[in-house]
């Protein structure tokens, strides 16, 4: 599991200035973003920052990449210039694409089926707040998405088991829920909401439309049932966490006295992308 830097290492310094050993002196990491972002672009900016290097970025609309040019060519051209890459990218097959043609190293920072660097916070966030993770239970409540998938992938590896609630027709993806049992991961899948979260350790949300889904309305409809609520956070372990990767929308599928109340971890979470991303950018760039 990744652990922040020493924050010895960083007292008095301002967050722009590097770690005093500046672990990447001089490395430069491209990111590029075909969908919008806050917490992933500015804590991917400010941690190649701290680590002593810096970062430039794309948006696609912007680069010839929406003119045409291939995924390949533009990581083969990226990988003559750079020293990393992430990439947010609208179809998960193109960050394939791009990291089969690079010769950096290339990270996932979002597509329809994934959010790896999101869950390394997550987890680091719930250790953080003495969770063992091995043996934990988490609980997903909601639409069946990208991040559940990343959750539903880190299950086996940490040992903790996953409850997911979702309506008919938001299940997560099937082929990791079946990889992830392979794995001697427990994954267990539930309609009810209050069912999901019975002896959970920690209650996960996400929005109920992600960057991408055309049908918004519906989403809200079918999901209603499947907000955060206090009555919800009951039906869980007493003390039993909140997370939500952010964006948050208040009243859809969290309510504002769960996400901004005592038991949300939300902040501490989106603190620690930064810290994560550190920790993935120095093993990407050390080893
Ligand atoms: N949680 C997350 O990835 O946030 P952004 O979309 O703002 O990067
Ligand atoms: N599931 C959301 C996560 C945003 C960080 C989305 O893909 O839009």
């Amino acid at each position: 599991m990744c652990v922040k830097r020493s924050t010895s290492a960083r007292k008095g310094l301002p967050n722009g200035t590097p770690d005093r050993d500046a672990p990447l002196a001089g490395r430069t990491l491209a990111m590029i973003f075909e969908k919008n972002s806050t917490r992933t672009r500015v804590s991917f900016d400010m941690a190649i920052r701290q680590l002593g290097g810096s970062s430039l970025i794309m948006t696609a609309s912007d680069s010839q990449i929406s003119r045409g040019e291939s995924i390949e060519d533009t990581a083969r051209v990226m990988s003559r210039y750079v020293d990393a890459v992430m990439m947010r990218a609208n179809r998960h097959a193109d960050v394939v694409a791009f990291s089969e043609a690079a010769s950096v190293p290339v990270i996932n920072g979002l597509t329809e089926k994934s959010h790896p660097c999101q869950i390394m916070a997550d987890l680091q966030t719930l250790e953080e707040a003495g969770l063992t993770l091995k043996g934990a239970r988490i609980a997903w409540v909601g639409d069946g998405n990208n991040v559940t998938s990343s959750f539903i992938h880190a299950a086996p590896k940490f040992g903790f088991s996953l409850s997911i609630g979702t309506p008919a027709g938001y299940d997560p993806n099937m082929e990791d829920v079946e990889r992830a049992r392979s794995e001697q991961g427990r994954i267990d899948l539930f309609r009810d909401p209050k069912e999901a979260v019975a002896g959970a350790d920690v209650v996960v949300a996400d929005t109920f439309v992600s960057m991408g889904d055309k049908d918004g309305d519906k989403r809200l409809a079918d999901l209603a049932a499947y907000k955060v609520s206090s009555s919800l956070m009951r039906a869980a372990n007493g003390g039993a966490k909140f997370l939500h990767c952010l964006p948050a929308h208040r009243g859809e599928e969290v309510d504002a006295d769960v996400i901004d109340g005592p038991q949300s971890l939300v902040f501490d979470e989106a603190e620690n992308r930064l810290h994560a991303q550190k920790a993935v950018l120095e093993w990407c760039l050390k080893a």
